[in-house]
């Protein structure tokens, strides 16, 4: 375990906002997160105190040292599933990859990792562009000038996708069904994210009811997919066979069919939800800086020149990808994570006591004035290497760091930079005028009321 050298004997309390007695500033941060931890960095600066929930002292830290400092430098004092954040996860992950700790964690990562590879992610991009090319085509269909939610929609491609990438299913006739069990999961998630006080899952009343069948909808479509590839002789190299395969490397014992539900559903959720989100900001923002969309317009054309992209040109379309990289910038899709200190630490000038709740946010670290210039502006050229390496590595973590890095990220770039390349090849998406855009920090960083958008046929091919 590191210990930080202590230059300073005065190490302090942290400043912060005025809170309330049992609860800190939770009634303050409730209203509205996102706002409230970014006044309070900008105002208290690097380590800010939020107050105590019960006997639990909370620490807001942005600072990109201090958050190297918590994800990896000291990440073993910094427990991960400990934080509320996770333990209201568990309910639909279980103890699943993301949602576990020590050993075991270690082991599934292990596990897991060869799926997540390069060269394995490759073979997925026939599938992804197969996924796009089709939700192209019922765009295409769609009457001319007639709004609709574009977040819906990539959403569901992203679904299609993970189904198929990740566990070979076919499931167009399955979509429909999962995507309605989605919503009222979701909704359950976000509203208990930051609550500490809540009733348990068991008591019956509607949000939990309409939440317990949605996940008996997902479970049984998972199990089953499990029982159908247990039965059959189906060889598909992804990542279902791959953990159906595996061996423990001491009992030699193969992963039960709970341990296999909690990976699939970790890796079906983390593979559409994330992306979904960042892709529908894409166009929003897109749609309000057309002198980025033209630079993107010109990269598309020039790789492409009108065919469908593969991954080795992927390499080539740099200014897409900085064009994604930014919008996760200004829209995190994961804006707050959450550690749990073990011992007593010390972070810059400050003593944090054992067992305090850190809050790690991203979408106010990707916004701190003294790391990015006009720091609400929208602009990729942040992302041109240049400016990347002026920049301390922690200014900009959308996919968290340390040995907890998210295993998908590969996955999502990939999965991002074909939607871009795919639809703006060929449609502009304007946002239809007086459609309400709002951030709404929940289980990701969506779009309140969806992003409604109008679609400009660019070609006719
Ligand atoms: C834009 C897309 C994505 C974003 C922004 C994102 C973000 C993150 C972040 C910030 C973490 C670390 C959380 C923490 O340390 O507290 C994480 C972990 C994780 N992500 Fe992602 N993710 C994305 C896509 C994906 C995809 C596509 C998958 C799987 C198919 C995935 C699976 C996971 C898993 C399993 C973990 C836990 C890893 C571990 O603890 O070892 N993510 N992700």
């Amino acid at each position: 375990m590191v210990t930080q050298t202590i230059s300073s004997p005065t190490y302090k309390t942290p400043p912060g906002p005025p809170g309330y007695p049992f609860v800190g500033c939770l009634p303050k941060m409730l209203q509205n997160p996102l706002q409230f931890l970014m006044n309070s960095a900008l105002e208290y600066g690097d380590v800010v105190h939020m107050g105590a929930m019960g006997r639990q002292q909370v620490y807001l830290v942005s600072h990109p040292d201090h958050v190297k400092y918590v994800l990896q430098e000291n990440s073993q004092n910094y427990a991960k599933v400990k934080g509320q954040t996770f333990k209201e996860l568990k309910n639909i992950f279980g103890e699943s990859l993301a949602v576990s700790e020590g050993e075991r964690w270690r082991r599934q990562r292990r596990l897991m990792q060869p799926s997540f590879h390069r060269q394995r992610i490759e073979t997925l991009v026939a599938v992804m562009t197969e996924a796009i090319s089709q939700m192209i085509k019922e765009w295409r269909s769609t009457e001319r000038g007639k709004p609709f939610d574009v977040s819906l929609s990539i959403r569901e491609v992203t679904q299609k996708i993970a189904l198929k990438a990740l566990f070979d299913v076919d499931a167009d006739s399955k979509l429909k069904e999962l995507i309605g069990a989605w919503d009222p999961i979701y909704k359950f998630v976000s509203d208990r994210l930051l609550t500490p006080f809540k009733f348990p899952v068991e008591i019956p009343i509607p949000s939990h009811r309409r939440f317990q069948e949605a996940m008996l909808k997902l479970n049984t479509f998972i199990y089953d997919t499990i029982q159908e590839r247990k039965q059959g002789d189906k060889q598909s190299g992804d990542l279902l066979s791959m953990l159906l395969d595996a061996r423990d490397e001491e009992s030699g014992d193969s992963m039960s069919d709970l341990e296999l539900r909690n990976e699939i559903i970790a890796m079906f959720i983390g593979g559409f939800e994330t992306s979904a989100t960042v892709l529908a900001w894409t166009w929003y923002l897109l749609s309000k800086h057309t002198s980025v969309e033209r630079k993107l317009d010109a990269e598309i054309a020039e790789v492409l020149g009108g065919r469908t992209p593969t991954f080795e040109d992927l390499r080539h379309l740099k200014y897409t990808r900085m064009v994604v990289e930014e919008t996760m910038r200004l829209y995190p899709s994961v804006w707050l994570s959450t550690r749990t200190s073990l011992e007593t630490d010390f972070i810059g000038n400050y003593r944090i006591p054992a067992q305090s709740s850190i809050l790690l946010s991203p979408f106010v670290t990707h916004r701190l004035p003294s790391f990015w210039n006009n720091p609400e502006g929208f602009d990729p050229e942040r992302f041109a290497p240049e400016q990347v390496a002026a920049r301390p590595r922690y200014a900009y973590y959308p996919f968290g760091g340390g040995s907890r890095y998210c295993i998908g990220d590969t996955y999502a770039m990939t999965q991002m930079q074909l939607v871009i390349a795919m639809v703006a090849q060929k449609f502009r998406l304007n946002l239809f005028p007086e459609h309400p855009v709002e951030r709404q920090a929940g289980f990701t960083l969506r779009s309140r009321y969806g992003m409604l958008m109008t679609l400009e046929s660019k070609s006719a091919s």
